[in-house]
């Protein structure tokens, strides 16, 4: 069988040092993983389980013979700990993401999206039937003139801590906006649950804009240290998405045994305040350290984030991967982002700060980019 034209392709990929492939943890330090608070390193829901045991299987989707008490019991967990009417599980943040904004708008309706928006929220938009327009990065003119050309229902879509930039979105002006126009502001909080808030709530509600916004994404597969995504919404929306929601209605639901990882999750992260001081330290210190010049005379700047997530752009492919490679030896593992995850040009590194990581490391880091 000729597979000729697989192989032209990632021969592209190859030549473009773009080519992806799978690679094992290397036990260095931890600086790409998004396991923020260290609750999936330090096993701290296996502890919090220990002597109980729970099915691997759920043996159908929810609306088969994938529902039982458990499941309903944790949405409604969430839903409380979220203030939201409801919440309603999902396999993963792709499937919810796509799984909502694939079944939310009709033909003759507007999707408005951030341009930096993650795969899974334009995966979602692809398959939608409504029409779609992307406004620059949390760019509020833009959005408000794209508002103005809106027809049919309108949704508009954001993330609130960026998942490549660590920037967080303007969601305060953004709804005000939305309001105005009669938009509906959808919220992927993927980045932000568990991180942002006291009690890790994630930013729409530490800004108490929860009652105003049409739906939130949580994500558990991140800083809850396990598996899975919740839609916080009205009960409308939910029993909405239960009826036409294809990524929800089409597969087999969540174990047991993942669901109560992620009702367990939210019996420790809301009370982690010293992981999220030592995180909060980090970035500081990543904050007074935005511009890099190397001894090479180069200047690297820092995205700009007061999030977990810290991007150093450094344009190329090939560069930013031996800059990887260069931290790498010094035994700190910083994964490099590449093209075409990221545009060309915007190629980085994406430093990810856990609370298990010290000053110290931090300092490392720091210290190795200047010697580039
Ligand atoms: C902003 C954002 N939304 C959704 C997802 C997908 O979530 P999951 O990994 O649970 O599928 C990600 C994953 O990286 C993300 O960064």
């Amino acid at each position: 069988m000729h597979q000729d034209f697989l192989d032209r392709k990632l021969q592209e990929r190859f030549q473009k040092n773009a080519y992806r492939h799978l690679q094992l943890a290397t036990g260095k330090k931890d600086f790409f993983s998004n396991d923020y608070l260290g609750i999936a390193k330090n096993g701290l829901i296996e502890k919090a389980l220990a002597g109980n045991s729970f099915s691997h299987g759920s043996t159908g989707s929810r609306l088969l013979a994938g529902n039982y008490p458990l499941i309903e019991e944790t949405e409604r967990v969430i839903a409380k700990f979220h203030d939201s009417p409801s919440a309603l599980i999902f396999n993963s943040g792709y499937d919810a993401n796509i799984g909502l904004l694939s079944c939310i708008a009709e033909r003759g309706d507007t999707i408005l999206y951030d341009k930096l928006s993650h795969a899974s929220i334009r995966d979602g938009i692809r398959l939608s039937q409504g029409q779609a327009f992307s406004f620059a990065h949390n760019d509020l003119e833009d959005l408000k003139n794209k508002l103005r050309s809106k027809k049919g229902q309108c949704f508009v879509v954001t993330e609130s801590v960026f998942s490549m930039d660590g920037d967080m979105a303007p969601v305060r002006e953004m709804l005000a906006l939305c309001e105005s126009a009669d938009a509906r502001l959808i919220v992927d909080e993927a980045h932000a649950t568990g991180i942002v808030g006291n009690h890790g709530e994630g930013l729409i509600q530490y800004e108490a804009l929860h009652h105003n916004c049409f739906a939130r994404i949580v994500t558990f597969g991140k800083a809850l240290g396990c598996h899975g995504a919740a839609i916080l919404s009205g009960e409308l929306l939910r029993n909405y998405l239960i009826n036409f929601s294809r990524s929800f209605i089409f597969t087999t639901a969540l174990p047991p045994v993942a669901v109560a990882a992620i009702k367990t999750s939210y019996e420790i992260f809301p009370a982690m305040f010293a992981e999220r001081e030592q995180l909060k330290e980090l970035i500081n210190f990543f904050r007074q350290n935005q511009t890099i010049h190397t001894a090479s005379g180069k200047t690297f700047a820092f995205k700009p984030s007061g999030t977990p997530i810290q991007g150093l752009v450094v344009p190329g492919n090939e560069k930013v991967k031996a800059v990887a490679n260069h931290l790498a030896a010094l035994e700190m593992d910083v994964r490099p982002i590449l093209y075409p995850t990221v545009p060309e040009g915007e190629e980085r590194l994406r430093i990810a700060l856990h609370s298990f990581n010290t000053i110290e490391e931090a300092g490392k880091i720091i210290s190795a980019l200047k010697e580039i």
